[in-house]
């Protein structure tokens, strides 16, 4: 190896470091984050689950880096949800594969899917997008109870 080579290879690992050294910095000293798209509306600054009449509800959730708000959620058999989605990151998708359930959860928009769930039963939700290291473990859950019982 020629005295250049080694010098380009020591000049390229003190950029690397200080690209380094300057997103740590921006992380910790000046607090600097990936920016929060949250829609205005203030339904999605708490996620939840609401109820409308008897077998109606909403549920307002957030994907995000890697979970679902709320993560999991309870109605009662034969209940209507009208599922509201938004991402507070990245595009994540969400899925529930028994219901053909198939949106995206895109920062600053919000979509909307009405769902019925006739049958008891836990019906898995799950991120169907690649949104980084942790997509594989990104899911959540709605569970529907046999009110009778
Ligand atoms: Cu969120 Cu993949």
């Amino acid at each position: 190896m020629d005295k250049i080579e080694l010098r380009v290879m020591k000049l390229t690992a003190g950029m690397l470091a200080i690209f380094l050294l300057a997103l740590l910095y921006a992380s910790y000293a000046r607090n600097v984050g990936m920016p929060a798209c949250v829609p205005y509306s203030g339904v999605f600054s708490k996620p939840h689950l609401q109820q409308i009449d008897s077998n109606t509800y909403e549920a307002f959730f957030v994907a995000k880096m890697w979970s679902f708000e709320p993560s999991d959620v309870y109605v009662p058999a034969g209940s209507d949800v009208d599922i509201y989605l938004t991402s507070s990151d990245v595009v994540h998708g969400f899925n529930i594969s028994e219901k053909a359930v198939n949106l995206m959860a895109v920062p600053g928009a919000i979509n909307k899917k009405t769902v019925h769930f006739e049958k008891a039963g836990i019906y898995k939700i799950v991120c169907h997008e690649y949104c980084g290291i942790g997509h594989h473990s990104m899911e959540g859950e709605i569970i529907v109870y046999d009110k009778t019982k």
